[in-house]
C-alpha cells in the first residue's frame, strides 16, 4: 500500500512515516498542498493523509479540489484538523475520514488501512479528546501497544517451530527403526542430564532442538540400511555414519539450531576415548551437548527394542553405561546419570505410558 502524507510540520511527517513503514506501507510526503496534488496525480497513492492548516492553500481547501479532480477523485483522504474544523466542514470538503489532533499513529493506520480496503487494521480503541502535547505520549502508547503485539508474536513463533520440529522428527522415527517417541525419549533424558551437568546449557533451545533432531540426517539413509535386522556389513555403517554430517549439513542453514544445537547432530556418535566418528574427536575436544547426549541415546538404545536385537532391561543399561565411562562416555556424564538415574526412569516410564 502506498500512502501520501501532506502537511508542514516535518516532525509529524516522521511520526506518521515511522509508523506506517513498521507494517511496510509506503509513505511519500510533502510539505505543502502544492507538492500534495501534484504527487497525488503523478502517483495515485492508496490514500492520503492531509493536514488542515498549511499555509497558502490549507488542506480544506485541497481536499476539496483533489475530490472534484476527476484523476484524484477516488483516492481516500483522511483529514487532520485542530479545533477549528468540524467534523461537518470536514465532510463538505469531501472528506473520507477525519481525525482530530494529537491522535495516535496506530489509530490513523487503522483508518486508512479501512479506507484502502483489503487490510487487517491493528486492533485497537480510539480514546476521546486529547490535548495537543499528547503527541509523543500516544506514539509511544502505541509503540507499547505494537511490542505486546510482536511478543505475543514471537510466542506463536516459538510454538510452531517446536511443532515443526516435532512432526519432523516423528516422521523420521516412522522411517528409522520404527521406535515410536524415542526423539522425545532422548530429548528429555538428555535435558535432565543437561541439568545435572550444566545448567546453562539446558536452557538453550538450540541444544533442545538439536536433541530432538539429532539423526534427522538419516532421511538420506536407503530404508533397507536402516532396518537390516543383521549387524550392518563395512560398507554399509561407513554409509550409516555419515547421517552426522548429512545432518548437519541439512540444517546449517536453520537460525534456531546454531551453535549447541547443530554441534548435537554432528558429534553424537563421538566417543570420550577418540573412537567415535565423523571427526574421531576426543575426551573434552567432544561438544559438551553432544558427550551428554550420547549417554542419553544409548540409555534409550539399549532399553528400546532394535531391529537387530530386544529391549534389554534398565539395569543391564545402568551397567553398560558405567562400563563405559572413560570409554565411549564422558566419566563425568556418567556420574549425573547416576545422580538423575531415577528421574531418567519416571520419565521412561511416563513416556510408555503415554
Ligand atoms: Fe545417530
Amino acid at each position: 500500500m502506498r500512502l501520501l502524507l501532506i502537511d508542514d510540520d516535518p516532525g509529524l511527517r516522521a511520526l506518521v512515516r515511522t509508523t506506517f513503514e513498521a507494517v511496510d506501507v509506503e509513505v511519500e510526503e510533502a510539505a505543502d498542498a502544492i507538492g500534495g496534488r501534484k504527487l497525488a496525480r503523478s502517483h495515485r497513492p492508496d490514500a492520503i493523509v492531509l493536514d488542515i492548516s498549511m499555509p497558502q492553500v490549507t488542506g480544506v481547501e485541497l481536499c476539496r479540489a483533489l475530490k472534484t479532480d476527476a484523476e484524484t477523485i477516488g483516492i481516500p483522504v483522511v483529514l487532520l484538523t485542530g479545533d477549528v474544523v468540524t467534523e461537518q466542514e470536514a465532510a463538505e470538503a469531501g472528506a473520507d475520514a477525519y481525525m482530530r489532533k494529537p491522535f495516535s499513529p496506530l489509530e490513523l493506520l487503522a483508518v486508512v488501512e479501512r479506507l484502502a480496503g483489503g487490510l487487517h487494521g491493528v486492533p485497537f480503541r480510539a480514546a476521546g479528546r486529547r490535548r495537543p502535547e499528547e503527541q509523543l505520549f500516544l506514539y509511544a502508547r502505541d509503540l507499547r501497544h505494537l511490542l505486546e503485539i510482536e511478543r505475543g508474536q514471537r510466542v506463536l513463533l516459538q510454538k510452531a517451530y517446536q511443532e515443526t520440529v516435532s512432526a519432523l522428527a516423528t516422521a523420521l522415527e516412522t522411517k528409522d527403526t520404527g521406535t515410536r517417541a524415542h526423539s522425545q525419549r532422548v530429548q528429555r533424558y538428555a535435558i535432565e542430564l543437561t541439568r545435572a551437568v550444566a545448567r546453562e546449557l539446558a536452557d538453550d533451545q538450540s541444544a533442545q532442538y538439536g536433541f530432538l533432531l539429532h539423526d534427522v540426517g538419516k532421511i538420506g539413509i536407503p530404508d533397507e540400511i536402516l532396518r537390516k535386522p543383521k549387524p550392518l556389513t563395512e560398507t554399509e555403517e561407513r554409509l550409516m555414519q555419515t547421517h552426522t554430517v548429512l545432518g548437519e549439513q541439512m540444517l546449517s542453514g536453520v537460525a534456531f539450531l546454531q551453535g549447541a544445537g547443530l554441534a548435537v547432530v554432528r558429534h553424537h556418535h563421538e566417543r570420550w576415548d577418540g573412537d567415535g566418528y565423523p571427526d574421531g574427536l576426543r575426551g573434552e575436544e567432544i561438544p559438551l551437548g553432544a558427550r551428554i547426549f550420547a549417554v542419553a541415546d544409548s540409555l534409550d538404545a539399549i532399553t528400546n527394542d532394535r531391529p537387530y536385537r530386544r529391549a534389554r532391561s534398565w539395569e543391564f543399561a545402568r551397567s553398560e553405561i558405567a562400563d563405559e565411562a572413560g570409554g565411549q562416555f564422558d566419566p563425568d556424564v556418567v556420574a549425573a546419570f547416576h545422580d538423575v538415574e531415577s528421574a531418567l526412569r519416571e520419565i521412561a516410564g511416563e513416556l510408555a505410558a503415554a
